[in-house]
């Protein structure tokens, strides 16, 4: 049996950013605009983002998920940009969105989010778009995604599920258990955060749900770092996988663009997932090449 192959990307803060109306310059976005004008906009670079997709397709993964911050302000005339830069990422049914932070920057944002990328964020069973979670089901994969994007003050980035969610959440897991497939949890905030103004604000809750329910892998975005973190699960312990911002040049303590690829397979009664990490590496934004390969699932 051929392995299946996920490919996880995050973070693409489509660039450039459109001159934005006076009336939209308010409140958070304010900050944002200025955070964008001195430094983002050098940062977040279309042709990194380009080049990393590129290379992405031609490894001819079975599936891709995009864990979110597609838009930086949520301008209104960012999001058709957005949509255009997805479906050159793939068709619908190949690639499973959920939203960021950047994504619900200012109320109303949520609603134009669902309104324009529904058709990748919706589950098979009822495909309503903006509600979650939902579930695909593709190859040995469940592949469940989780809204935990919200507006929030000025100099906040925080993320929460609330209890809908997670109650819902807790039923889909419950119900998924009973079949044998790798579950992956797709959500735009890692469940442990170093920066308090960063962090799920819920974590906890959804934790517990982990630990009783379990899946096989969670993947996040939001830190622009590579990360692995361990969770309780029921029988063992579920790791989280962060990636860097798609479109990301290296700069401080935040590496250049990169993209993850987990190779899945059932052996038996077990699962097998090994993570191909590819990326720019030396400061070479033309090429894009492996950097790291792991044995994620078993843990060693
Ligand atoms: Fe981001």
């Amino acid at each position: 049996m051929t392995a299946f192959t996920l490919a996880h990307l995050s973070d693409p803060h489509v660039a450039p950013l459109p001159t934005p109306q006076w009336r939209e310059l308010m409140g958070q976005r304010a900050l944002g605009y200025l955070n964008w004008t001195r430094n983002r906009h050098l940062i977040h670079q279309r042709a990194v983002l380009d080049t990393l997709v590129e290379d992405l397709q031609a490894q001819h993964p079975d599936h891709i998920a995009v864990t979110g911050d597609l838009v930086n302000l949520a301008l209104a005339a960012e999001f058709p940009r957005a949509r255009r830069w997805i479906e050159s990422v793939g068709k619908p049914d190949d690639v499973t969105l959920v939203p960021g932070n950047h994504d619900a920057y200012v109320r109303g944002a949520e609603m134009l989010f669902a309104e324009t990328f529904g058709d990748y964020m919706h589950g098979d069973a009822a495909p309503v778009a903006g509600q979650f979670p939902f579930v695909r089901r593709r190859g040995p994969l469940a592949l469940i995604g989780v809204s935990s994007s919200v507006p929030t003050a000025p100099f906040m980035a925080t993320g929460w599920l609330g209890q809908h969610q997670l109650a819902a959440l807790e039923q889909m897991l419950d119900q998924l258990s009973r079949e044998h497939l790798f579950r992956v949890l797709l959500i735009h905030h890692p469940l442990r955060s170093k920066h308090w103004q960063k962090r799920l604000t819920d974590s906890e809750a959804l934790q517990v749900l982990l630990k009783r329910h379990g899946v096989e892998l969670i993947l996040h975005g939001h830190d622009h770092i590579h990360s692995t973190m361990w969770f309780d699960g029921p029988q063992r312990r579920i790791p989280a996988v962060g990636v860097p911002s798609a479109s990301s040049i290296a700069h401080g303590h935040k590496p250049a663009a990169a993209y993850n690829l987990f190779a899945i397979e059932r052996d038996g009664e077990i699962w097998r997932c090994v993570q191909t990490v590819r990326g720019f590496g030396s400061e070479n934004y033309n090429k894009v090449e492996e950097l790291k390969r792991i044995q994620l699932i078993p843990a060693r």
